[in-house]
């Protein structure tokens, strides 16, 4: 019964009839800067914008300079967060994170898998259950459906891509991230993006579309129209999730997964692969 009242909420959200609010509401009020790794019984709320005189920019992969547009000011809640040069002294400078009320229920900090220099990510909301108890994104049901997607649909390996989720950990009994989880943890997602720069970002879903974006346009206006991250060509598609209760919305997915081979150069698997 809740299991599937909590789907017809998923499933409304998806369809943008109920969204979350935009994470830019998200923003919190200022308050003291968190330490790195605060201690694991004191919940530290993140730090205020900095002015823009604070703002860094951050050179791309290739060495091409940062979007005037890069949300740069965000590192500045977490002092020493942009001093952070790969994926494993971002994950190190996280740490055992107590900086959001997720922290105590979770089993593992769920923080991406993958290539670090991966031409594709995928983004998706929030660990569910499997994923808390491995301490890895999408490898519950949907996530079996998004290995799917990269294997059978795209032709590419798991390893091959990158992916994450925008909140680290998982919401208790599946809810939906709040506002002040969102702000704790998007500065890690922009750090995570700026770090892979990879050429072409997947958002999956309702949620980490409109955390990306900072919209609140549902996800059925916003699918399969390139959208534009911080100079990453982005993709919003359905989530998996939805995917499984909505099997006919594949061929949607499958049209904008098309999109992406092809702003990616890559060959098309044959249309049988990906049935
Ligand atoms: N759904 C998500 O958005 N992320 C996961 O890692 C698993 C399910």
């Amino acid at each position: 019964m809740l299991a599937s009242l909590r789907d017809y909420v998923e499933q409304l959200r998806e369809e943008g009839l109920e969204g979350p609010p935009a994470a830019t509401e998200a923003r919190p009020a200022a308050g003291p800067r968190a330490a790195a790794a605060p201690a694991r019984d004191k919940i530290a709320p993140p730090a205020p914008t900095p002015p823009a005189a604070m703002i860094a920019t951050h050179p791309a992969r290739d060495g091409s300079p940062a979007t005037a547009a890069a949300p740069t000011e965000l590192f500045y809640r977490y002092p020493g967060l942009e001093k952070t040069d790969d994926l494993a002294a971002l994950r190190e400078f996280i740490g055992e994170c107590t900086r959001c009320k997720l922290a105590p229920k979770r089993i593992n900090l769920v923080f991406g898998v993958g290539n670090p220099s991966a031409d594709l990510m995928f983004v998706g909301e929030a660990p569910g259950a499997d994923e808390d108890a491995r301490g890895e994104p999408f490898v519950g049901r949907a996530g079996q459906l998004l290995t799917d997607i990269i294997e059978r649909g795209m032709g590419m390996a798991r390893a091959e891509v990158y992916i994450c989720n925008v909140i680290k950990c998982r919401p208790p009994d599946n809810r939906n991230p709040e506002p002040d989880e969102v702000a704790a943890c998007e500065p890690f997602l922009f750090r995570q993006i700026d770090l892979v720069r990879p050429r072409v970002i997947v958002g999956l879903g309702t949620f980490a579309v409109q955390a990306l974006l900072k919209v609140k346009t549902p996800i059925g206006k916003l699918r399969g129209n390139w959208q534009d991250f911080r100079g990453i060509r982005m993709m919003p598609t359905f989530h998996p999730a939805y995917l499984l209760r909505n099997p006919a919305d594949k061929r949607l997915v499958w049209a904008d997964i098309q999109e992406v081979m092809r702003e990616l150069g890559r060959p098309l698997p044959s249309r049988g692969a990906q049935r």
